[in-house]
């Protein structure tokens, strides 16, 4: 108890000098300022010792970490990572700004007890929004559909369905389960409107992917019953499952908003952010983008507070390298098209895993599959290999215009070893003419803050300052003192022109293994 107490007081004493300012810090922020997957984890992990309350309020099962139970890695998508920790009147949230998949939050709320942990310091807001199967079916057989050049490669978990029926006036939420007549009233809307989208598609893709496990094996599917049955769904069976879904999830749905805005200012508030700025629907690479808003601004929305009653912002980048999960445009591609074809292609670890590779090969896509290997680079909750590219400036600038005042740099020890690392400090623009407003894009333009369309992005050529690597194992340090020059001298020239400072750098996966600047 002791030591948690000091813990937190440590913790405390950092933010207030990080923050700089004379209010005392109650509420922080941690997302992602590239395209997620930084490790957010471990920092919301440490931070979780500080915090009363921690509540994740963007996004869906589409997210992923790991969390050690009882000494066993699992990796949840949904309860925030929070949720293992020493518990002291901890609430853990999942925010009104989020989707929630009821099968996959009960199982993960199965999956914890069977660990014997209880789960009795959850919250879900009232007014978060449901995933439907249909929402599932939706997102599936789209991509399916969509031919290599127009798919999103999302994560299939019906996010973007979700997200557009609410927006569309369609959509449920969390409390709709605790009522079932205005559930079957909505739903029988929002599948209305979901089986007239279908009707145009292959009915044998449709059934396939409902007998998918997370569909819960077919349990509800509509056989067809005569030639222009255009239904694909048994309501009667989604709403006795829901409402028994709702049942269970009953003692944990409540008015977060207004708990979080009750608490601001007087308890300790965490929010985990999900994704990352440049998968942000507004401020990212739309359409290659996730559908909710993964910045500072998003995330404080979606648990029911504003941006300015958040008082420290952590941005995360991984240490000097980014990566990508799924479609997209990434000028900083290691490999490049072969790399992008690979991960979203057949690409797996097994195979990355007999690969004969090194992390300074001259075949790009080479050293690119090695710094993936080094750095377990393959996705949570999908496990494709995520893209990995150079650190991208243009790109990290544009992310800090939409908040975050101090950066957290992760998995530096990734990059050891590494003879020459590339930063790319601008991009030439080499396409046909372009107005960006009243701005014309001609071939040889210089561009230090990035244009994020991807029809612009995609005739981008990073120019990059090479810097020589360092070789020894910076794994485990925690004075910046200790680390090479050659890395300190690279982090001053990254970070000479950036909008914030690091405050934190991370040389290793445990909490220790952590330098505070
Ligand atoms: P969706 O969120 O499943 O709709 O996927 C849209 C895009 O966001 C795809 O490119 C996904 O790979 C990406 N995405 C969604 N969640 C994550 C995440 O947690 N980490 C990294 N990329 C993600």
């Amino acid at each position: 108890m002791e030591e948690n107490d000091n813990q937190r007081q440590e913790l405390q004493n950092f933010l207030q000098k990080t923050a700089e300012s004379f209010k005392e810090v109650k509420t922080i922020s941690v997302t992602c300022l590239q395209f997620g997957d930084t490790g957010k984890g471990k920092f919301v992990d440490l931070f979780a010792n500080w915090a009363d309350i921690i509540a994740r309020g963007t996004g869906g099962d589409n997210a992923g970490h790991t969390v050690v139970c009882n000494g066993k890695s699992r990796v949840f998508h949904l309860i925030p990572s929070g949720i293992t920790h020493d518990k002291n009147g901890k609430i853990n949230v999942i925010g009104s700004g989020a989707v929630v998949y009821p099968k996959t939050l009960v199982d993960e709320i199965n999956l914890l007890s069977s660990e014997g942990m209880t789960v009795d310091n959850l919250k879900v807001a009232l007014n978060a929004k449901l995933i439907l199967p249909c929402h599932i079916v939706l997102d599936r057989i789209h991509e399916a559909k969509a031919g290599e050049a127009k798919k999103i490669g999302t994560t299939g978990k019906g996010i973007g369905p979700a997200y557009s029926d609410f927006i569309g006036r369609r959509g449920l939420m969390v409390n709709d389960l605790l009522n079932p007549d205005l559930f079957r009233q909505k739903l029988d809307k929002a599948l209305n409107y979901a089986n007239q989208l279908l009707a145009e598609c292959n009915r044998e893709s449709i059934r396939e992917i409902m007998f998918h496990e997370h569909l819960e094996n077919g349990l509800y599917y509509h056989e067809q019953k005569y030639a222009n049955d255009n239904f694909f769904f048994e309501m009667e069976k989604i709403v006795e499952r829901y409402v028994e879904y709702g049942k269970l999830i009953f003692p944990y749905i409540s008015d977060t908003d207004y708990l979080i805005r009750n608490s601001c200012g007087n308890k300790n508030i965490l929010l985990e952010g999900a994704q990352g700025s440049m998968l942000d629907v507004d401020y990212g690479t739309y359409p290659y983008v996730t559908s909710s808003n993964c910045t500072p601004a998003g995330l404080a929305k979606g648990v029911g507070l504003k941006e300015s009653d958040v008082d420290l912002t952590f941005g995360i980048i991984k240490g000097l390298y980014m990566t990508r999960v799924g479609k997209g445009p990434f000028p900083t591609e290691i490999g490049g098209a072969v790399s992008e074809g690979w991960c979203n292609g057949t690409g797996s670890r097994s195979q990355e895993k007999e690969m004969e590779v090194d992390s300074n090969d001259n075949d790009a896509f080479k050293q690119g599959v090695a710094i993936r290997i080094n750095g377990g680079e393959y996705g949570a909750t999908t496990g494709r290999p995520r893209r990995v590219g150079w650190l991208d400036l243009p790109l990290l600038r544009k992310s800090l215009e939409h908040g975050a005042k101090k950066i957290i740099l992760t998995k530096l020890d990734v990059l050891s070893g590494v003879d020459m690392i590339n930063v790319c400090y601008a991009y030439r623009y080499d396409g046909p003419d372009f107005y960006y407003g009243n701005i014309k894009l001609t071939q040889g333009l210089e561009l230090e803050r990035a244009i994020v369309l991807p029809e612009v992005l995609k005739y981008c050529i990073p120019l990059y300052h090479k810097f020589p690597g360092w070789q020894e194992d910076i794994r485990g340090l925690q004075n910046f003192d200790d680390l090479p020059n050659n890395l300190k001298d690279g982090l001053a020239s990254v970070f000479a022109n950036l909008s914030a400072l690091p405050a934190i750098i991370s040389t290793g996966p445990d909490r220790k293994e952590t330098i505070f600047l």
